[in-house]
Formats: structure tokens, sequence, C-alpha cells
């Protein structure tokens, strides 16, 4: 049973490690970068950091496309340079937690390099191939960074599947071997003291390309039981599974409390509400306020007791909540604070994504200024069916992964203190203005807001297993929600929006204790102001 796992109340930090601290002036963040930078994470209170990977890798989506699981990528360091950080970190109270590609791998890992040589090679089925002829392919699956989910390997005379670009090609999980070899790999790593993993797209791994099932194909949860067994439930960890697909029912599977599978899955129900029904992420559309309270609510009332909730706003393939669903200009630092103090009182385990604690924002960049390999098919992609250049740009400067991955903004000298090379990403313009060394002196900034409601959750249980509600679900501004236990009862209250709005909780508030809100304490308090946010608090 996982009833009092330790990562039920931990908040977890992620490190986009290219982004977030480099250490020899490269351009490019590090491992050596995140050591020196580990005073920092515990002064922020977090238990845990994961890491997006760092195997090795050709990099053609950032490291996701590993080439050995079993060794660092040189652009972050060394094996020795990563047990240092496990080490270092352990003596700052932090766990590391591993990326997991286990749906692909690199096109240059030696299993593919072998298994393109011929049919009959060992490593030939590992990977996910169908017989053909040159041009047409099995059927007319695409990709996720565009065109045909198929690529021709003349030598063979074969189709391989890869469902994101052509250098990751799919992992077959049907065999058995290719199994085991990643089982060995992943206990090798717990060996080495790793705290826990996220698992890449994690739902994508028992495809059936014949049948068109990229996600939740009929294998999956044997495959995740068969994993976790092997594996994971040897040690005490966390893990939690990238799952697009997810619906409350799967959740309850992946994350069943008998721990038969996951700690948690990234569901992205909330985070897909803004754009076209049945389009792409690129076709924007606003937000709808009450549809998003209404899945917010389902998620907490359906797993509870019954499996457990991944909570975020941000990752390093969204854009910055603060652009997004807040205010980047006037009310960045009420928006940011909102947005941290409604998810950080609801169950489960909160991931604050680099930069997040800051308030860091989306980036509004010309074409030539994106690395991501997403955005650049997109971009090509789409002008090429004819779309205007306005907006297609509208679209990446709206959802591009690259708003997500410009450097960390430590302080107001050269590229923010993240390098004194030259950047492989342009650094915000705004780091003179948001910057951690600025926000930690401030005892009213994002960071200490995000700090002080990291502590609460370590003080009260009620963070932890209080039963939620949601209160004013009609309400077309105000976010407001209970979380009750035998002992506490704890109130969330917000205001989504740019505007003053009436406060129709003032009653219930009136017996309780104010426990942390964005703006002065004592004003207004019959008003919610822009963005106002406020958590109150009363033992019973
Ligand atoms: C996941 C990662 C993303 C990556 C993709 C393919 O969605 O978060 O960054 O591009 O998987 O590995
Ligand atoms: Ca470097």
């Amino acid at each position: 049973m996982n009833g009092n796992k330790w990562w039920k109340n931990a908040v977890i930090y992620q490190i986009y490690p290219r982004s977030f601290a480099d250490s020899n002036q490269d351009g490019i963040g590090d491992l050596q970068g995140i050591i020196s930078r580990l005073d920092y994470l515990e002064n922020l209170g977090v238990d845990a950091v994961w890491l997006s990977p760092v195997c090795k890798s050709p990099q053609d989506d950032n490291g996701y496309d590993i080439s050995d699981y079993q060794d660092i990528d040189p652009m972050f360091g060394t094996l020795e340079d990563m047990e240092e950080l496990i080490r270092e970190a352990g003596k700052h109270n932090i766990r590391i937690i591993m990326d997991l590609v286990l749906n692909h791998s690199s096109d240059e890992h030696h299993w593919f390099q072998e298994a393109k040589k011929s049919r009959e090679n060992p490593y030939h089925d590992y990977y996910v191939w169908r017989d053909g002829v040159e041009g047409t392919p099995p059927n007319n699956m695409r990709a996720a960074f565009g065109g045909s989910a198929w690529e021709w390997v003349p030598e063979l005379q074969q189709y391989y599947f890869h469902q994101f670009s052509v250098k990751q090609p799919d992992l077959n999980w049907e065999n058995p071997k290719l199994r085991q070899e990643i089982y060995d790999m992943i206990n090798w790593w717990i060996d080495k003291g790793v705290g826990g993993f996220r698992l890449d797209v994690i739902d994508q791994i028992a495809k059936e390309p014949d049948k068109g099932i990229t996600n939740n194909g009929p294998y999956l949860h044997e495959y995740l039981r068969e994993l976790s067994r092997e594996t994971f439930q040897k040690a005490d960890l966390v893990t939690v599974g990238e799952a697009w697909g997810a619906t409350t029912e799967l959740a309850k599977l992946y994350s069943n409390p008998d721990n038969s599978e996951l700690s948690m899955v990234f569901q992205f129900e909330h985070i897909c509400l803004d754009q076209m029904e049945g389009k792409e992420k690129w076709d924007l559309a606003p937000l709808p306020f009450l549809k998003l309270k209404e899945v917010f609510a389902r998620w907490q009332r359906e797993l509870y007791g019954k499996g457990w909730n991944s909570l975020f706003w941000n990752n390093h393939d969204l854009p910055r909540i603060v652009s997004r669903w807040g205010n980047d200009g006037k009310y960045r630092i009420e928006s940011a604070k909102m947005f941290a103090i409604l998810l950080h009182g609801m169950q489960g385990t909160p991931y604050i994504y680099q930069g997040e604690e800051l308030g860091m924002t989306n980036a509004v960049y010309e074409i030539e200024e994106y690395r991501d390999i997403e955005t650049l098919n997109l971009y090509q992609e789409r002008l090429e069916k004819g779309f205007k250049k306005e907006d297609v740009m509208d679209s990446i400067h709206a959802k591009s992964r690259d708003n997500a991955r410009t450097p960390m903004q430590w302080d107001d000298g050269e590229n923010g203190g993240f390098t004194q090379g030259k950047p492989w990403i342009k650094v915000n313009p705004n780091y003179k203005e948001i910057n951690a060394l600025k926000q930690i002196e401030d005892g009213d900034s994002i960071f200490n807001c995000y700090k002080e409601l990291i502590h609460f959750r370590k003080k009260y249980p009620v963070f932890i297993e209080g039963d939620f509600s949601l209160l004013l679900a009609e309400d077309e501004n105000i976010f407001a929600y209970t979380r009750e236990d035998k002992d506490t009862l704890l109130l969330v209250v917000c205001n989504f929006y740019n505007k003053t709005v009436e406060c129709p909780l003032e009653e219930s508030v009136a017996s309780m204790k104010l426990l942390i809100s964005n703006y002065d304490k004592e004003k207004e308090q019959m008003l919610l102001r822009p963005y106002e946010a406020r958590m109150y608090l009363k033992e019973k």
C-alpha cells in the first residue's frame, strides 16, 4: 500500500537541464550548473527534482531521443557528475528523478543501428517494422512532429514506425527481450540512488499501428504492472507517467494505491481546454472557465482515496501559465501567485517548472530564434498549407514549447546569469525585471509565495488528505473550493480575471484565519481585486 508514501506531501521541481544553469560557459546548461544551484532549491523547499533527459542523445528532440540509456550526454557532463548530483542533492534532502523515455529510442542507439542491418538481426524486433513498397506506407498515421509515422528503409524493404520524429523510432514492447533490457537498465539507475522516474509518453508504449492505436493499447496496463514489479517496487520511489490519453478511470488504474503500476500520472484534460475541439493545440480557443473548474473538481473527487493526482500548470512542453491564462503585464505578480495558491491547495503532488516560481513569461520571438523541432516543423507545414504567416506566429507565440525553454533568469547580469557564453536559445529580455536574485530578497515576491505554500503543505495534514469540494461552480469569475478533514477546514478563493468582483463567501470566511494571499491583507475584504487569491484555514 502507498498510504504514507513520502511523495504524497512532496513538492517536485522540474529542471530542463539545458536551460537551467551553465557551469562551463558553452551556452548550454549542465549537471555541474544544477549542483551549483542546490542551495536555491533547498531554500525554495522542494523535496525532489525531476530532470528532463540527460542521457546520451543526438538531441534531435532535446534529449527525448536517447542513444545510450546508461551514459550522460557530454553536453551535460559525465556519469560521475550525475553520481555527484545524486549525492549532493541528497545532502540538501532533495531526491533526483530521472526522465525515462521508453516509447522510443534514438535512431543512433546501437539497438537501432543493429536492427536496420537485416531482418534476421537479433535487435530487429526491438522496433516496429512493416513490409511494404516504397511510397506506399502501411497506413496514413501521422507523426506528432509532422509527416508520416512510417519511414522507409530501402535496405530492408520495410518501414519502421515512429510516433515522434524520424530519429525517434518506436520500441516494440511486445518483445520480452526488449522489456528485460529496459528493466535491467532501470534497476541499474535505481542502484545509483535515484529517487524516482518520470515516464515519457508512457501511455503510447502499447501501440498497435495496424489498428491505428497509439495510446491506451490493450496491453498497456499489463506492461506497466510487469515493469513496476520488475523495477520500481523494489525501492521507495516516486513514479509519474505522462499520459495524454488518461481519463479519471484510467488514472485510478495507473495510480492504484496497491502500488501495482505507478505513483501517479500527468493528465492533460485541463491543459487541452484552450484549443478548438477536434483540432490541434495551435488552433487557439478561449479558455472555458466553468469547464476548467469542472475538470479539476472531477479529478479531485474521483481520485480521492482511489488514486493520486499530480498538480501542474507548466512543463517543458507547455507555455508559461502566467502568460497563458493569467496576465503577464500589469498583474503579472498577482496572477502568478493566484495560480500558485489555486493549485497548491488541491490534493496531489504539485510540480513546479523552473522559473514558474519567478513568474517567468512566454517568449515572443521571431521565427529565427526558435529551436524546437515541433515548432519549426509546424511553421513549415502550415506555411506550405497556405496559412498566413501572421496567424502561424500567433499560434507559436501562444503555444510553442520554447516558451518554457528559454534560460532560467537568475539575476540581472548578462544573459540573466544563465551563461557568460552564447546561450543555445535567446534569453527572455525581461530578465532585468524578472529574476531569482531580486525575488529571493523580496519577502512579497512570487518566489516567497511558493516557498510559503510549500511550507504550509508540510505543516497542515489537510493539504494531503483533506476532502475536496468545489464552491460557486457556476460563478463566471471565481474559482473557490474547500478541503476538509476531521480537524481542519481550508478554503481557497481566487478571482481568475482582471476585474474586481464581489466575494460571495464573506460569511464563511469571517471565522477563518487568512493563511496567505496575494494582496495587502488588511484592505477591501468585501471585494476580490484583479486576480486576488486568498487561502483561509480554520481549526475545528
Ligand atoms: C513527451 C515529452 C516531449 C517529447 C515527447 C517525445 O511528450 O515531454 O518533450 O518531445 O514526449 O519524447
Ligand atoms: Ca555547459
